[in-house]
């Protein structure tokens, strides 16, 4: 059977992925580490959907939790859609950070993205056809200071995602990054401040870009025509101006 897997499906961005795709009659597999919330959100779209939804609660920052993923999939038949949308931030400086929360950041937002996808392009590629979202961040298109290795992961994501989408068109795969502003989700809790970019997006507002880019077949995509706007003044302005206004924005001052 085909599937679509979304990572960090337990809540924010990932549960509306999830929604969105079962909305649409795929069969789903939910992955984060919330095991009942991931149940509870399985047990609706069956509900509603009328489509397959597997569950596999898996720490994605752990080589033992992806390859759990990758066996529980590879079990279940094809992934048609792979959503690497599982990620997190830590705001703080670099001097004052922590070490073991910097490395699992990085192991999340950047090699769990990248191995899973290495997991399951090859199949899509055999097949002609497929689909790979990559949640980046508008974060990709400036260095923030007070959020350094969340922007350094964000712009490997969006680097990545433009040259697989380059790789992938000829074989029918299609690759999109989507480079979401602030969005109303956990993110900011989770990041260690809630206070910050008070003006945020929805959820369905950055699936919808998402899908709609896709559909246009671009490699990229930013959600929210004020945070497409500040993404083309940061590509032009210089660092020097560019690197202040992001620490003022990341409210780490
Ligand atoms: N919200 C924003 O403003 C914003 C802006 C730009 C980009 N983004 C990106 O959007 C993506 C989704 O974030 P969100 O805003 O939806 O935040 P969120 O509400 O905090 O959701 C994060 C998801 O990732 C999962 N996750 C975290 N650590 C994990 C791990 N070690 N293994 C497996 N799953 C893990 C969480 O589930 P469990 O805790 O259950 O594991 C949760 O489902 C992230 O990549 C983030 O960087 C967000």
């Amino acid at each position: 059977m085909d599937y679509a897997l979304v990572t960090g499906a337990s809540g924010g961005l990932g549960e509306h992925f999830a929604r969105y795709l079962a909305r649409k009659g795929h069969n789903i597999i939910l992955t984060a580490r919330s095991e009942d919330r991931l149940r509870e959100l399985a047990e609706e779209l069956r509900h509603f959907h009328r489509v397959a939804v597997e569950v596999v609660a898996a720490d994605l920052g752990t080589a033992e939790g992806r390859s759990a993923v990758v066996a529980a999939a590879e079990r279940l038949g094809h992934v048609s859609v792979l959503v690497n949308n599982a990620g997190f931030g830590t705001v703080g400086d670099f001097a004052d950070a922590d070490t073991d929360r910097m490395v699992d950041e990085i192991e999340l937002n950047c090699v769990s993205l990248t191995t899973l996808s290495r997991a399951f392009v090859p199949a899509m590629v055999e097949r002609g056809g497929g689909t790979v979202i990559n949640v980046a961040s508008l974060a990709a298109y400036q260095p923030i200071p007070g959020m350094a290795v969340y922007a350094a992961t964000k712009s490997y994501v969006l680097s990545l995602s433009q040259a697989l989408w380059s790789e992938l068109k000829p074989q029918g795969v299609r690759v999109v990054a989507v480079c979401p502003g602030p969005t109303e989700t956990g993110f900011f809790a989770r990041a260690g401040d809630e206070s910050i970019m008070q003006r945020r997006r929805t959820p369905e507002q950055v699936v919808q870009s998402t899908f709609k880019a896709l559909h246009r077949g671009v490699p990229s995509v930013i959600d929210g025509p004020a945070n497409v706007l500040l993404g083309e003044v940061s590509k032009r302005m210089p660092m020097r101006i560019v690197l202040p206004v992001s620490r003022w924005f990341a409210g780490s001052h």
